[in-house]
């Protein structure tokens, strides 16, 4: 049987993985700035991380949902404690876009309504409503154009408002930042904008923190440097530092019944110790405080570089904009430097997402290497 080919690949077999790089099967050696797509939280192959799964497996890697699990309630204790999420409840699935497609469906089901506000450029996943709320028609098929989402540009009041009016908005759902789309965030204003509005028009504000969560950008989720409170809050990537998991943060406004949610997969033991050991990481390696602060260097370092005409993002999540297609500079990265970089829906501009626990020296081949190629 053959794959089906739906990713081009290049031509790298990584084999092995430790903290911030990963060994090819000619055991050359590549920085992740890239991690794997914003999921090395921690780093690759992480000691405490490793024997966590490993023990967990060795004892039971999966039982129903329908058994006590108290590894998940441990999983979203430690996750309230950390994320100040305290009083928000915890559905936990297996991936982004399932985490965006419950919470759509938990605001349609509370609401009693169907349609759904995003924003322009957004990304939210490729199921049914999560895909349907994404801007990109390519990736829509016949059966997701049946969902009825609104595009709005961000910071767009007057659009936001006009829609929610109309009685029939279950949702409105929001990156922290935006990802795929190009790094463009909404303003901490215009959040609070968001909130109040779906307030008074009885709709479900969702932040979408898949990618700018779990401490990326120095606060526990990106939506965090502004003072709201989100109805439902999806998490994934980061979560589980590339084991796969996703999390759906629910206001204790809204009430959980039997049967509304249900999965096979979504919190099963080995997951949740995946989860935990990362948690546990998070806060014993005080890696929010390290974003912080190699993030700071690693701006002033790139504000130095006279091509680059934009920083954008926030801590570890970062695009670095330039006034040509970054696509030359992104395969020399790679191939003649081996650092992986990303890119975005924006031709203009590189992404940076490396696991958490990079160091500010550990930034340096990369500076040099993007100067030596501007020059
Ligand atoms: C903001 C955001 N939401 C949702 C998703 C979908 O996550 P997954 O690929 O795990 O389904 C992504 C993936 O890139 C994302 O960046």
């Amino acid at each position: 049987m053959n794959l089906f080919d739906v990713y081009p690949l290049y031509n790298i077999t990584p084999v092995k993985g430790k903290g911030i790089h990963v060994y090819d099967d000619q055991n050359v050696e590549y920085l992740d700035l890239y991690g794997g797509h914003a999921v090395i939280s921690i780093g690759h192959s992480h000691p405490y991380y490793v024997e966590k799964i490993q023990e967990q497996v060795a004892n039971l890697g999966f039982y129903s949902n329908a058994i006590q699990n108290p590894l998940q309630k441990e999983l979203a204790t430690k996750l309230g404690e950390l994320s100040g999420c305290e009083d928000y409840n915890l559905f936990l699935v297996n991936s982004g876009a399932e985490a965006n497609e419950n919470a759509l469906k938990v605001a349609s089901f509370v609401t009693n309504k169907s349609r759904v506000i995003a924003f322009k450029n957004s990304f939210h996943g490729r199921t049914s409503a999560a895909v349907a709320a994404t801007d990109n028609p390519k990736i829509h098929a016949p059966l997701n154009k049946q969902k009825s989402v609104t595009f709005v540009d961000l910071e767009d009041k007057a659009t936001i408002e006009a829609e929610l009016k109309k009685g029939d908005v279950c949702a409105v759902i929001i990156e922290g930042i935006q990802g795929v789309g190009g790094l463009d965030a909404p303003t901490e204003q215009y959040l609070s904008f968001l909130s109040q509005k779906c307030k008074e028009h009885d709709a479900i504000l969702i932040l979408d923190e898949i990618q700018s969560g779990y401490g990326r950008t120095g606060k526990f989720f990106a939506y965090q440097y502004a003072n709201i409170e989100p109805d439902i809050i999806t998490t994934a990537k980061g979560m589980g530092n590339g084991f796969p998991i996703g999390g759906v943060l629910i206001h204790p406004s809204i009430k959980a019944a039997y049967g509304m949610l249900g999965t096979t997969f979504g919190g099963n033991h080995l997951a949740c110790a995946a989860g935990i050991s990362v948690l546990d990481t998070l806060e014993d390696e005080k890696l929010m405080e390290n974003v912080l602060q190699v993030s700071e260097y690693l701006i002033q370092e790139l504000r130095s570089i006279p091509k680059i005409k934009a920083i954008k993002g926030k801590g570890l999540m970062l695009g670095v904009e330039f006034d040509f297609t970054i696509k030359e500079i992104r395969a020399q990265l790679l191939h003649e430097y081996h650092i992986f970089t990303g890119a975005s829906s924006n031709p203009n501009l590189l992404r940076i997402l490396p696991p958490l626990c990079i160091t500010k020296e550990q930034f340096d081949p990369f500076l040099l290497a993007l100067k030596e190629i501007l020059s």
